[in-house]
């Protein structure tokens, strides 16, 4: 007898796509894992040490829902120095995740039967997560323009009807490296004021950009007046994808609800993470731009050898470390990219899985050096001329 989830929301959610592709390749030892979206180096040392010290000072108890108030101040710190705000750690919620960050601001919002607007293509675990929780889930496309990938504003506020509850935005976006400009973030913001819309916005690769410091966020656009919720996390400007640990910034009058919310999802976060967590923003600058040099060098590389193919289209990402690309004649990317896997050894993610925005487009993250993706393409290139 096969046992099926209760909720029917539950029973209605897809495997991923890319987990699907990679578990085929369980035991394979000559593949070049290019599918997953995480930097190749492990954390580095001194945020581990930091870790471990805490560790041994016996800091194994539980914790406040909101995290320890001092990286709570840390964070609302660190985002006053990137964008000038005026936040406190009133304004902070720090999640095990920016997946579980997510999850949190989408409990807090989403009211079953409610649609959620979200650009794509788009990381699945967006609207997935949004879908759980009984939203009516409306698509709204990024399209590759002039070389890059645009959202038509007019168009997103077009495709919100009457019972929208939120626009959840991924911005710089996993997988095509798209990100809104300041003013577009601000026509957004009015948007949803004056439609009494939330806004959710996932800002994880916010440091990870190519022409300035960091993308432009919403957190300097909104008031303690406006709903909204942004989820960051420590995984990918700080090489922590495996620890766990995201936040959410918010109104501060949102900030006991989210206390609630938290305790009765996960609690509390091990404290050693925590404080790791504190010395990667306190020290960690360094790292952010070093980590940034060599994803700039490998994003230069496969736009110059991408733009040698003539049957490869490669839109500039402007941040992320994905180049989300087409092959022409390729229609099905799960197809295609299970023959890369096969005939090539190159482990892509499939564009399907951002959606169906995504189909006839591969993600290949290139948060890795450059001689293994000159490997990589090299071993690709029968399959793309
Ligand atoms: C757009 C986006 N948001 C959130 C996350 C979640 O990151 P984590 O749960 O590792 O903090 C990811 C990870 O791939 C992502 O691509």
């Amino acid at each position: 007898m096969t046992i099926l989830a209760g909720r029917p929301s539950v029973r209605a959610l897809q495997p991923s796509l890319i987990r699907k592709l990679s578990n085929s390749a369980i035991g394979k030892t000559d593949v070049i894992p290019l599918w997953f979206g995480e930097p190749d180096k492990p954390t580095p040392e001194f945020i581990r040490q930091a870790a471990k010290d805490a560790i041994d000072e016996g800091q194994t108890f539980y914790q406040p829902n909101l995290g320890i108030i001092e990286l709570r101040e840390a964070l609302a710190q660190y985002q006053n120095r990137l964008y000038g705000t005026a936040l406190t750690a009133e304004n902070i919620g720090v999640t095990p995740s920016g997946m579980t960050a997510l999850a949190i601001a989408l409990q807090c919002v989403v009211a079953e039967g409610s649609a959620v607007v979200v650009p794509s293509p788009v990381w699945p675990n967006l609207p997935a997560a949004a879908a759980i929780l009984g939203g009516e889930i409306i698509r709204v496309s990024l399209r590759p323009r002039g070389g890059a990938w645009r959202l038509d504003l007019e168009e997103l506020f077009a495709a919100c009807p009457p019972n929208t509850g939120a626009l959840l935005i991924n911005s710089p976006n996993n997988p095509t490296g798209w990100m809104l400009e300041d003013d577009e973030q601000r026509r957004i913001i009015d948007f949803c004021r004056e439609r009494d819309i939330w806004l959710i916005a996932d800002e994880v690769y916010s440091r990870i950009v190519y022409d300035r410091d960091c993308a432009p966020s919403f957190a300097d656009k909104v008031t303690e007046d406006d709903k909204y919720l942004i989820v960051n996390s420590f995984s990918k400007s700080w090489a922590m994808t495996g620890w766990r640990l995201g936040w959410l910034t918010a109104p501060k009058s949102l900030v006991s609800t989210l206390e609630a919310v938290s305790e009765f999802n996960f609690s509390c976060i091990f404290a050693p993470t925590q404080i790791a967590g504190i010395t990667a923003l306190q020290e960690g600058e360094g790292f952010v731009r070093a980590s940034l040099a060599r994803y700039q060098a490998a994003r230069t590389l496969l736009v110059e050898r991408f733009a040698e193919l003539p049957r490869v289209n490669l839109p500039l990402p402007s941040a992320a470390f994905y180049a989300f690309f087409s092959v022409e004649g390729v229609s099905d990317s799960y197809a295609f990219a299970e023959r890369v896997l096969r005939e090539c050894g190159i482990g892509l993610a499939p564009g399907a899985a951002f959606g169906p925005q995504g189909e006839g487009y591969l993600r290949l993250c290139f948060a890795a050096d450059t001689p293994l993706l000159e490997r990589a393409l090299t071993r690709m290139l029968p399959l793309l001329t």
